[in-house]
C-alpha cells in the first residue's frame, strides 16, 4: 500500500492494509517520509501489534509512505524480516510481493560491494540495488527490475524525491489511482475503495511514476509511455462486517443462495434457456470447441472436476481438469479447437495465470471464470465470465466454489444447447429453484456433536466419492484441513480396498459423498467396509446405512451436489471451532496466492 497526499499517511496506509488483511499475512510494517529521513515501524504478527507499537511511539505526521503485510517466503517471521526494507543510508524504502529467484547471486554481489544487509529476505536486496546507478528513481528502478528474475510487485519511495512513488510489476498485481491532490497504490483495488471510485492496473513489464493528480506508466523494456484504461473499483469503501455470523466464513456459507441467484441472473431464464452472450460467449464459439482444458488450483479445481464429469456425461465433449501448477511443465501441445478455461476466484492465482499464458502460447482461446473482473486472469483472457459471488473474505472458499459449480453448469448447458442436444429444460428450471431450497435447508442444518467431537479428536478423516462425488469429497477434505488442521484425505471409493482401508479404525470417521444416486449401491458397500472396522460413517445424499445419514431435499444431480457441499462446509467450521482454530485466516494460508 502506498500514499502521497495531504492526509496523514500512516492512517491511510493502515486503513488500506486492514482492507487487505483478509488475504492472510504474518507481519506488517510502514515506512514514512520524515523530514529527509525515513520513520520505520515493523512488527511480526497481526496489524493490531503494529498499531500498538505505533500508539507507543507515535509516527511523525507525514504525507508520503508505503506499507505492507508480509506472508513469509524467504526468511522467518520476525520484525526485521517484515517490510518495508531500507537501503544502507535509510533514505530509500521498498515493499515487495513475490519472489526474486536470483536473490542468492544478487546478495553475494551486494555483500562484496560492502552493503550491510539486515534481513534474510530477497526483498531487502532491491533497496540496496537502488543505491547504485544513475538517473532518477524511475530510471534506477527500471534498471533494478531488469536485473531481478522471478515475480514481483515493487513499490518504492525515496526521501529525496518528495511527493512521488514508483512501482513496477512482473506477475504480482498492482492497482493505482489518484485524485487532483493525492495518489494511492495497492496490491488489490479493494484497498483503494474508501478513497477512489476507479483505478488502473499495471500489466506485466510496466513501471509507474505516481504523483498526486498524475500517474504515468511506461514499458519497462524501452521506457515508452503507455496509455492505461481506468477500471471501476467495486464496493463502497465500508469495512466489510461479519455481523451476527461472527466470522466471514459462516457469513459467506449462509449467503450462498444469494450468490447463486446472482450468477444465474440474466444467464438462465424461466424456460430453462441459457444465454451467455452478455459474457461474449456466443453459440458459434461453443460449436467450434473440440475439447476443453480447465486450469485451476484448490477448490476452483474441484469445481472444474465436477464440470468435466458433466461435459462428458451430458455433452459428450472431451474435457480435462488440470492442476494449473503442473500444466506449464508437463504439456507441450494442445489439440486444435481446444478452449482453455481458467477458473479462479481471485483472478490472481499465479499458477493459474502461468498455465493460462502457456495455453495461449499453445494456441488455445482462453475463457476466464473469475470473481474479480478487473483481475489479471480476466484481463489476459479472450472471454470473461464474472461469477458475481460478491466479495469473499474468508481465506477458505465457500460461495466462490459453489458459484463456480453453477457457472460451469451454465457453460455445460450452453455447450449442450449449441450442439443441438440441450439439457432437459426441467433440469435447468430445477437449477433456478436450488437457491430457495438451499435457504430452508441451511436454516435447519445442524451437525450432531458426536460427529464434530469424533472429527476433532481423529488422527485423520477419510472422504469418499465416485464420479461427481469424488470432486465433492476432495472439496470436503480440503475444507476440513484448511480450517481445523485435522489431517484428511479424499479417495475414489473404489480405491479404498487398494490401500487406504488400512488406515481405518474406530477413531477415523469416513464421510461418503453420495449426491449422484447412480453410485449409491457401490458407495453403500464402501461405507460398509469402513463401518465394519468401527469407523463413524457419514452419508451425504443417498441412503447408505451410515451412522449418520444426511439426506438432501433435492435429487437432481447438480442441485444435490450444491446442497451436499453445505454440510461439508459446515463440518469444517464446526470442527475448527471445537479445536479453537481461527476461522477466517487459517495459519500459513493466503487468500490470493501470488507466488509459485
Ligand atoms: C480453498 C481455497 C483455495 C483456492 C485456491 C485457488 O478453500 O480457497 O484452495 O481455491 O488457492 O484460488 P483462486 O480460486 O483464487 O484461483
Amino acid at each position: 500500500m502506498g500514499y502521497v497526499g495531504p492526509k496523514p499517511a500512516a492512517e491511510v496506509l493502515l486503513g488500506g492494509l486492514k482492507r487487505l488483511e483478509y488475504r492472510g499475512y504474518d507481519s506488517a510494517g510502514i515506512a514514512l517520509a520524515d523530514d529527509g529521513s525515513i520513520f520505520l515501524q515493523r512488527k511480526a504478527g497481526a496489524l493490531r501489534v503494529l498499531e500498538e507499537a505505533l500508539a507507543k511511539s507515535p509516527p511523525p505526521v507525514s504525507h508520503m509512505g508505503i506499507g505492507h503485510t508480509r506472508w513469509a517466503t524467504h526468511g522467518g517471521v520476525s520484525d526485521h524480516n517484515a517490510h518495508p526494507h531500507t537501503d544502507c543510508s535509510g533514505e530509500i524504502a521498498i515493499v515487495h510481493n513475490g519472489i526474486i529467484e536470483n536473490a542468492d547471486d544478487l546478495r553475494l554481489e551486494l555483500l562484496s560491494q560492502g552493503h550491510i544487509l539486515r534481513s534474510e529476505t530477497d526483498s531487502e536486496l532491491v533497496a540496496h540495488m537502488l543505491e547504485h546507478g544513475k538517473g532518477d528513481l524511475r530510471a534506477r528502478l527500471s534498471d533494478v527490475a531488469r536485473r531481478c528474475e522471478g515475480a514481483y510487485a515493487l513499490l518504492v519511495m525515496d526521501v529525496h524525491q518528495p511527493d512521488r512513488l514508483v512501482a513496477v510489476r512482473r506477475t504480482s498485481p498492482i492497482a493505482i489511482g489518484a485524485t487532483e491532490s493525492e495518489a494511492f497504490v495497492a496490491s488489490g483495488a479493494i484497498a483503494l475503495a474508501p478513497w477512489l471510485g476507479e483505478c488502473i492496473y499495471l500489466d506485466d513489464g510496466e513501471i509507474a511514476d505516481i504523483r498526486p493528480g498524475k500517474i504515468e506508466v511506461f514499458r519497462l523494456e524501452d521506457l515508452q509511455p503507455i496509455a492505461k484504461t481506468l477500471h471501476p473499483i467495486e464496493g463502497d469503501g465500508a469495512m466489510p462486517d461479519a455481523g451476527e455470523h461472527g466470522t466471514f466464513y459462516r457469513k459467506e456459507l449462509m449467503e450462498q443462495p444469494i450468490a447463486w441467484r446472482r450468477v444465474m441472473a440474466g444467464r438462465l431464464d424461466e424456460l430453462g434457456q441459457v444465454d451467455l452472450s452478455q459474457d461474449g460467449i456466443e453459440e458459434n464459439l461453443l460449436r467450434a470447441v473440440q475439447r476443453v482444458v480447465f486450469l485451476a488450483m484448490g477448490s476452483s479445481l474441484h469445481a472444474c472436476q465436477m464440470a468435466v464429469e458433466r461435459l462428458a456425461d451430458v455433452v459428450a465433449l472431451p474435457a480435462q481438469a488440470e492442476l494449473a501448477s503442473e500444466f506449464r511443465d508437463t504439456r507441450n501441445f494442445l489439440e486444435p479447437g481446444t478452449l482453455a478455461v481458467a477458473v479462479s476466484q481471485s483472478g490472481e492465482t499465479i499458477d493459474t495465470l502461468a498455465a493460462l499464458r502457456h495455453a495461449r502460447q499453445l494456441g488455445a482461446n482462453v475463457l476466464a471464470l473469475v470473481n474479480a473482473p478487473g483481475s489479471t486472469i480476466a484481463r489476459e483472457s479472450d472471454y470473461v465470465f464474472d461469477l458475481r459471488a460478491g466479495f469473499e473474505i474468508s481465506v477458505a472458499s465457500t460461495k466462490a466454489f459453489t458459484t463456480q459449480v453453477i457457472a460451469l453448469e451454465l457453460l455445460t448447458a450452453a455447450f449442450a444447447q449449441a450442439r443441438q442436444r440441450p439439457l432437459p429444460p426441467a433440469d435447468l428450471q430445477a437449477l433456478r429453484a436450488v437457491p430457495t431450497v438451499a435457504e430452508d435447508f441451511l436454516s435447519a442444518l445442524r451437525l450432531p456433536k458426536d460427529l464434530i467431537d469424533a472429527c476433532a479428536a481423529a488422527p485423520g478423516v477419510i472422504f469418499l466419492g465416485r464420479g461427481q462425488d469424488l470432486s465433492l469429497a476432495r472439496e470436503g477434505s480440503l475444507k476440513l484441513k484448511e480450517l481445523s488442521y485435522v489431517w484428511s484425505e479424499a479417495f475414489a471409493a473404489g480405491e479404498l480396498k487398494h490401500g487406504p482401508l488400512a488406515l481405518v479404525d474406530q477413531r477415523v470417521p469416513v464421510i461418503v459423498c453420495a449426491t449422484d444416486p447412480r453410485h449409491a449401491v457401490k458407495l453403500r458397500s464402501s461405507l460398509a467396509e469402513a463401518t465394519a472396522r468401527g469407523a463413524y460413517g457419514v452419508a451425504i445424499g443417498s441412503e447408505l446405512g451410515a451412522t449418520l445419514q444426511l439426506s438432501l431435499p433435492l435429487k437432481e444431480r447438480i442441485g444435490a451436489y450444491l446442497l451436499g457441499a453445505l454440510p461439508l462446509q459446515l463440518l469444517a467450521v464446526d470442527v475448527a471451532e471445537a479445536r479453537g482454530c481461527p476461522i477466517d485466516q487459517p495459519r500459513n494460508l493466503a487468500k490470493s496466492v501470488t507466488v509459485e
